[in-house]
């Protein structure tokens, strides 16, 4: 139990001495001056108890101002509790979290919890979009270890699609007597003539062709075809365009700091695909439309058009929502997950309605919680989705770049010597990159500009990694002083009394955060946090102070900010450079 919950026991416990069982709640006040924190319940007590909420707000009053865990308790306007915290209260509270940031978290009831996020497609380059996947998915699923939970990582690649017949077909126009090509090829391996640099180019240049060609068009539909059936030779190619994409796109996650349990794609569904058409074929939930195979998922309460999903086209094609429901076939079999979480851009939404409700009705999840957790575009400084110079889609690759730029220049020479320059220009620009994409809320646009974003003053990644820095200098510092610094004694000013409340919230943050799968809040938190640190870094000169016991306090609770802010850097997947 957090501090803060123990708190709220407390109050209530107080209220039912006094004959008031309904859950009363200490919320932060938006009249500081009048104390930090508020009870607004006499209003909703006044109804169930036939009082006047004055008289009932003057009872609580007096039962507890007495304790010594409260200070100024008041009565304000009709009914409105105002309550302090005493120092006595958040010196404890600082002591039993000092060792144990975690012991400041609220820790859930522990759940299975499958996260598919990623979503990289096989042969074609990561964009933006691919991006805010990784971030969100990332943070999602180190804020649900966070609080407890066992999940599992999936990148869920796409790697059934038309790409697939673009990319074959166009290595068969450039290699037609490769092996795999051949009538009687029998599966043999054989080296791949291609390199990784050739595939950033075979896709683009097939895909103008088959927009611009009906007939490569249809042919590379063909191909996919075949591929989802298992053609020998072109199922084989594949498989080894799909080895040779897949190093890549793990050094691009890598490089995002991102990391899968599963590197499993559309194309593992496969096997589950016969099974599940059984089970919807028992129950009767096909159809035949225009030729494709089709389930009803609209329902009576529906305001907007849902249509049927279509699972297998006239020409036995499978599609997006084939594999995505034979995916959660298959999760539910393995897993039997209490939950499964998807990140994908909000574009997408409509997909999974389709989805879910198919896989609901069906009834091949009955007790699982499908949750789709949609985000925004990231736009250019013209408020359209982002492009390059010359209009093309944004790469991540190319994205990355342009903020490490950014950030290099800003390097200090003096702190960071020149063979390290490279690496820490990588980590902040990635700290740039991961702090500005999870400040929005979720399913908020904004706009890419990396020379904000790279900034050292202000909401940025930069700054939050320059404060962090410094707090662990000062305790290093500290360290080879040989200054001991073990406990939290007193609370000195007022900027002190601020981030011990501060810290206090953390465990409601961290709740809405994990209620809302957005990392604004905290986002929002730790800025919060170092901003108020930094205020109380200037107004003492810490290491010098000659009272023992106000520097061990300062020192112990710059250790206790270090920490949270560690803590939290690290849920939104931020690293931090040795220096800069
Ligand atoms: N590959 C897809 C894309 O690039 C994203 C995959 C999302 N996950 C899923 N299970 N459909 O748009």
């Amino acid at each position: 139990m957090t501090k803060f919950q123990e708190l709220e026991n407390l109050l209530n416990n107080l209220c039912k001495n006094i004959g008031y069982d309904d859950k009363v709640t200490l919320s932060l006040t938006n009249r500081p001056d009048l104390g930090e924190y508020q009870i607004n319940d006499a209003m909703k007590l006044a109804k169930i108890y036939h009082k006047s909420p004055l008289i009932i707000a003057n009872e609580i009053k007096d039962e507890i101002k007495e304790n010594s865990y409260f200070e100024n308790v008041n009565v304000a306007g009709s009914g409105f509790i105002n309550i302090s915290l005493s120092n006595q209260f958040l010196i404890e509270f600082l002591n039993e979290i000092k060792d144990n940031i975690l012991k400041n978290v609220n820790m859930q009831e522990k759940k299975k919890i499958v996260i598919d996020y990623g979503g990289a497609n096989v042969a074609k380059s990561l964009h933006v979009g691919h991006l805010r996947s990784a971030n969100i998915g990332e943070a999602l699923n180190r804020l649900a270890k966070l609080v407890g939970h066992e999940t599992i990582a999936d990148v869920h690649l796409g790697d059934s699609g038309l790409q697939a017949g673009i990319v074959v077909m166009e290595i068969e126009n450039m290699f037609p007597d490769l092996i795999c090509f051949k009538k009687d090829y029998n599966g043999e391996d054989f080296k791949l003539p291609i390199t990784k640099e050739d595939l950033k180019v075979i896709y683009p240049t097939g895909s103008i062709k088959t927009k611009e060609n009906e007939n490569l068009l249809e042919k590379a539909r063909q191909i996919t075809y075949q591929i989802q059936n298992n053609h020998i030779g072109y199922s084989k190619l594949w498989d080894k365009i799909t080895e040779l994409s897949i190093k890549d796109i793990k050094e691009t996650y890598e490089k995002l700091n991102t990391n899968f349990d599963l590197w499993e794609g559309e194309r593992d569904s496969f096997k589950y695909i016969p099974e599940m058409f059984d089970f919807l074929n028992k129950k009767n939930l096909l159809y035949i439309s225009e030729g494709a195979k089709v389930m009803d998922v609209k329902e009576e309460t529906d305001d907007k058009e849902i249509p049927p999903i279509i699972l297998q086209k006239s020409d036995g094609a499978y599609l997006y929502a084939t594999t995505d429901l034979a995916t959660i076939y298959g999760r539910i079999k393995r897993f039997n997950p209490d939950e499964i979480w998807y990140t994908t851009d909000l574009r997408q939404e409509l997909h999974f309605e389709q989805v879910f409700r198919a896989a609901k009705k069906s009834q091949i999840v009955t007790e699982t919680k499908l949750g789709f957790y949609g985000f925004g575009t990231i736009n250019g400084k013209d408020g359209k989705p982002f492009k390059t110079r010359n209009g093309g889609v944004m790469s991540l690759e190319e994205l990355i770049d342009l903020i490490t730029e950014e950030c290099y220049k800003r390097i200090n020479d003096n702190i960071v010597e020149e063979e390290n320059k490279k690496e820490t220009a990588e980590i902040i620009a990635l700290a740039a990159l991961k702090y500005a994409d999870l400040l929005p809320y979720r399913e908020t646009d904004y706009i890419f500009d990396q020379t904000k974003f790279s900034d050292l003053e202000g909401k940025t990644g930069p700054y939050l990694l320059y404060s962090t820095i410094r707090i662990k200098s000062l305790l290093n510092k500290a360290k080879e002083k040989n200054i001991n610094f073990n406990k939290f004694n007193i609370i000195n000013s007022k900027t002190e009394k601020e981030l011990l409340i501060t810290l206090l919230n953390m465990p409601t943050v961290i709740d809405r955060a994990y209620d809302t799968k957005s990392l604004n809040e905290i986002a929002e938190y730790i800025y919060k946090l170092t901003s108020i640190y930094n205020k109380f870094y200037s107004e003492n000169k810490i290491l010098t102070e000659e009272n023992n016991d106000l520097r061990e306090s300062w020192l112990t609770l710059s250790k206790v900010v270090y920490n949270t802010n560690m803590i939290l850097l690290n849920t939104m997947g931020i690293n931090c450079p040795e220096k800069m």
